[in-house]
């Protein structure tokens, strides 16, 4: 049995435009399902996924948020005491890149942590499978110069659909947040 000192719950957030995949990605993490019917996220939800880091019983707590507006609703409580905020595009869709700038930003204000300047980001571009990658708009060397711009975000590549990368990025969210913890 793990003593109570061995075990550290992680709370995530997941932001980002609607339809980037932020509710297929944690679905795919978590349950190894991916469904291509798209349905909106409306509030915020939260997963659970318990994993073994450095000889520690970790819970990821990860929250899932709408990305459409109007079904926006959080206060700044919700985002306080976050361990890592994973910022989610679509390569595909140049607009959900761009946004980025706001979501950081909107995150920053909301959770208002102790040190902003440090604070935990990890980007992930998703839906790298589409026509073979051949409708990709946002290159890996463009999104690495944005992480860059603001501090030292973490960058991973994913496809929710074909489960590529899925679990490195998550795994690399859990180590980046058990640090920050
Ligand atoms: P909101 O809840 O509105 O904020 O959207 P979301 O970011 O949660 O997007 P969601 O996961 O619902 O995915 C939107 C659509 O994109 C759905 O139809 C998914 O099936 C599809 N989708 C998600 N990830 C991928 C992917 O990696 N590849 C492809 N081809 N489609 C994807
Ligand atoms: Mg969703």
């Amino acid at each position: 049995m793990d003593s109570l000192k061995n075990r550290t719950l992680l709370k995530v957030i997941v932001l980002g435009d609607s339809g980037v995949g932020k509710t297929s990605l944690m679905n795919q993490y978590v349950y190894k399902k991916f469904n291509k019917q798209y349905k909106a996220t409306i509030g915020a939800d939260f997963v659970t996924k318990e994993l073994h880091i450095d000889e520690k019983s970790v819970t990821l707590q990860i929250w899932d948020t709408a990305g459409q507006e109007r079904f926006q609703s959080l206060g700044s409580a919700f985002y306080r005491g976050a361990d890592c905020c994973v910022l989610v595009y679509d390569v595909n869709n140049l607009k959900s890149f761009e946004t980025l700038n706001n979501w950081h930003t909107e995150f920053l204000k909301q959770a208002n942590p102790m040190e902003p300047d440090t604070f935990p980001f990890v980007l992930i571009g998703n839906k790298t499978d589409v026509d073979g990658g051949n409708s990709r708009v946002v290159s890996n060397k463009r999104a690495i110069e944005w992480c860059g711009s603001k501090g030292n975000i973490l960058y991973h590549e994913t496809s929710a659909k074909e489960d590529t990368n899925v679990d490195e990025a998550f795994l690399g969210v859990a180590h980046i947040a058990l640090a920050n913890e």
